[in-house]
């Protein structure tokens, strides 16, 4: 962080004493805020515009505010913006820049606003774009799942519950699943971009402002959707961050998930999967290892948006109307979970297309565990046994493949016969995994018929 000798405060005026320097750099945000710089002077540019508009300010003043407010933007993409932590935030750090520069007119461009409504729009402005790109995000990962998943339509697993084996399905039908999960997310932050939208702007430190504003001008100088109702509400409301947040959080808890059956797949002990070296890192002891580190970060890093999440929670509960600055520490856990966000969609856009199915140890993985007892049970229930009867019968049978060490597709007829009458030479087709998968051929079973159809459905919705 730079400073500059004549960094005078802009509050200073009913000030007799200088700010400690241990609070100083306690109540500094800029080192943390200065990522909104884009943002807060596109809403200073409306600003200034509006301003001239209503004749607050002379349209030579608002020239001026405009071209030094480019300038501006121009030296900090460059590198060439001096920060000072004296200057306390992005704001502040702006606009005395501003007049540094362009003298008089910089000094007007508050006129009609404060901090509050300022940091409020600026971030309804930045988490904006930030769900346009996540939102891009999640649809990338969710074209490369449908992509995987169109391939693998054929290829059977055992399926689990209680990750004890329960039926084969399909290892599309899985990845399918993923991508639904994902899909949802995509459907949360379009939703909460609705309630970000709204514009703070015109609220000012809390009760409004005695200028002759114009917010609808603003509003849609800004591209905002409405403008808040309620300034007191407007200035302290962080709800929009929480709710961005949240999102963040489950968009991670499902990444979680994903990368813990990656993490199982990859593993001596299932061998489903290959992850690519690339993704993979060895270990200093054991020449073997090659270890999933992509999925295991991205499943720990689930931990650290929940934290962001609790963070922001407890940052906004107890806090009277209106603006409070505990609310200036909603931004270190807001762009963490921002920044871990898009990294993990990043990163698993990246491996699935790498990952190697290996289709003959899945199949022969899902032989084992009694995959198709809820087959033969249905067989028997077309035969006129009532379910619970059937349900009984097939649990003695598995019962006695387990003593004999036999699936039910290798027991003979007699042997099968031994349990119900009913059992004749057809029950064969249905104890195959194939025959089990296309069997559940209806919209949202594992029939491979299905996949190709909710494929075609996802890449209709996600145009790829
Ligand atoms: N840096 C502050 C924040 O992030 C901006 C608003 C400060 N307002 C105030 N009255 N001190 O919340």
């Amino acid at each position: 962080m730079s400073e500059q000798q004549d960094d005078k405060k802009l509050w200073s005026g009913r000030f007799a004493e200088q700010t400690d320097a241990l609070v100083e750099m306690f109540s500094e945000s800029v080192s943390v805020d200065r990522r909104l710089y884009a943002h807060d002077i596109l809403g200073s540019i409306a600003h200034a515009k509006m301003l001239a508009a209503v004749s607050v300010i002379t349209d030579a003043e608002r020239d001026a505010i405009l071209n030094g407010l480019e300038e501006i933007r121009l030296d900090i993409e460059r590198g060439d913006f001096l920060w000072s932590a004296e200057l306390e935030d992005v704001h502040m750090n702006i606009e005395a820049r501003l007049t540094d520069r362009i003298g008089e007119a910089g000094k007007k461009l508050h006129t009609g606003r404060s901090r509050n409504d300022q940091i409020a729009t600026d971030m309804r402005l930045y988490l904006r774009d930030r769900i346009d790109w996540i939102v891009a995000l999640l649809n990338t990962v969710r074209c490369r799942l449908v992509d995987r998943a169109e391939g693998e339509v054929d290829t059977i697993m055992p399926g689990f519950t209680h990750l004890q084996t329960a039926q084969p399905v399909t290892f599309g039908h899985h990845l399918m699943a993923w991508q639904e999960m994902l899909g949802r997310d995509a459907d949360r932050m379009q939703d909460c971009r609705k309630r970000v939208n709204v514009m703070p702007l015109g609220s000012a430190a809390l009760a409004g402002t005695s200028y002759p504003i114009d917010r609808h001008m603003t509003m849609e100088l800004l591209g905002f959707d409405a403008v808040t109702e309620n300034s007191l509400d407007a200035v302290s409301d962080r709800d929009f961050v929480i709710e961005f947040t949240s999102a963040c959080a489950l968009i991670m808890a499902h990444l979680s998930r994903m990368s813990e059956e990656i993490v199982l797949w990859a593993s001596p002990q299932f061998d489903f999967i290959e992850l690519p070296d690339s993704f993979c890192t060895g270990s200093s002891i054991m020449p073997q290892k090659k270890n999933p580190d992509v999925p295991e970060l991205i499943r720990g890093s689930s931990g650290r948006v929940t934290g962001d999440l609790v963070a922001l929670l407890t940052l906004i509960k107890a806090q009277p109307l209106a603006y409070n600055r505990d609310n200036q520490t909603d931004k270190e856990p807001l762009f963490d979970a921002i920044d871990t966000v898009e990294a993990c969609l990043r990163l698993f856009a990246d491996m699935m297309p790498l990952i190697k199915t290996k289709a003959d140890r899945m199949r022969t993985a899902a032989l084992s565990g009694f995959p198709t007892a809820t087959d033969l049970a249905d067989y028997l229930v077309r035969k006129g046994v009532p379910f619970r009867d059937a349900h009984e019968i097939v649990g003695r049978s598995v019962a006695y493949g387990i003593k004999n060490n036999k699936d039910l597709a290798e027991f003979s007829l007699d042997e099968l016969q031994q349990f119900s009458s009913r059992i004749e030479d057809d029950v064969y087709q249905i104890l195959t995994l194939e025959g089990s998968v296309a069997a559940r051929n209806h919209i949202g079973g594992t029939a491979p018929e299905q996949i190709k159809a909710a494929v075609r459905r996802a890449r209709a919705g996600l145009d790829c």
